[in-house]
């Protein structure tokens, strides 16, 4: 079960974080893979993670805020690994900010990242995946989207987003074989999260708030990863998978 063997997996934001885990763990189970972050030189460790795992492994530069880049992107996977297979919309920023205090550039930073840059990537790869009748399309929520974090409106938001998007692209491209789909995990340690979880205030709100009393780590959400890329999730379609311990159900 749960073998990725002859597909290719078009990551973006995979250079660390999530979207590395996520990288390794569909090269573990025989994906080829491609790589993509906003600079191709912060993608040489993921790349050396991948190197012993035998993958093709095709990297490049994707600054998914750049509709064209997206474009350019994917062509440019279709042409180095024949297809894309299995897209993970993992890029994302969050630069928390109390509503009183949000700018127009920081709203348009979070969506344009968040959510216009996975939905025309998404956008860009199904085409394909119809034509082949076989797709999977993995964005990267947050349990955000779910509940609200004081501070955070905007990144709460374009989660929240993500949510409804899958929903409806899964609706519009489920009789093609393409499944869209969404994780959305609870805290993870990562660049993104680190300087605030270094709070010990803040720490100790996140881990009293998920009912286990500790953070997910980037292979409990790769893992997820997996298995919706999976032939077996064939099922699974216009779903938000949560990983967040538990955080969300009360
Ligand atoms: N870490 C967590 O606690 C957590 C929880 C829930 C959801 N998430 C989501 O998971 C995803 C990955 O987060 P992470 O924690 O690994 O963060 P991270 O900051 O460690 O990694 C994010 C990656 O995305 C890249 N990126 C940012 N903007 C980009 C752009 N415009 N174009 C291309 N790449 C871009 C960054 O360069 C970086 O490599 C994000 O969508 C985030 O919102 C994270």
């Amino acid at each position: 079960m749960f073998s990725l063997k002859g597909k290719v997996a078009l990551i973006t934001g995979a250079a660390t974080g999530l979207g590395q885990a996520i990288a390794v763990a569909l090269g573990q189970r025989g994906a080829d893979i491609a790589i993509s972050d906003k600079q191709l030189d912060r993608l040489f460790e993921t790349e050396s993670l991948l190197v012993p795992l035998g993958s093709k492994i095709h990297k490049l530069a994707m600054d998914v805020r750049d509709p064209e880049q997206v474009k350019a992107g994917v062509a440019s996977t279709e042409q180095f690994l024949g297809r894309v297979d299995i897209l993970v919309n993992n890029a994302g920023i969050n630069r928390p900010s109390p509503g009183l205090e949000v700018s127009l550039e920081n709203w348009e930073d979070h969506f344009n990242t968040n959510v216009r840059g996975g939905f025309f990537a998404a956008q860009a790869v199904a085409p394909g995946m119809i034509r082949r009748n076989w797709g999977r399309i993995i964005f990267i929520s947050s349990q955000s989207g779910v509940v609200g974090i004081p501070a955070q409106p905007v990144y709460c938001a374009t989660k929240g987003a993500i949510i409804q998007l899958v929903r409806t692209l899964g609706l519009e491209w489920a009789k093609h074989g393409v499944t869209v789909n969404s994780i959305a995990p609870t805290f993870v340690e990562t660049n993104l999260t680190r300087a605030r979880l270094q709070n010990p205030e803040f720490r100790k709100f996140v881990e009293t708030k998920i009912p286990c009393g500790h953070l997910a780590r980037p292979e409990h959400i790769a893992a997820a990863a997996v298995y919706l890329a999976s032939e077996e999730a064939a099922m699974v379609n216009c779903e938000t998978h949560l990983v967040d311990g538990g955080w969300t159900a009360w």
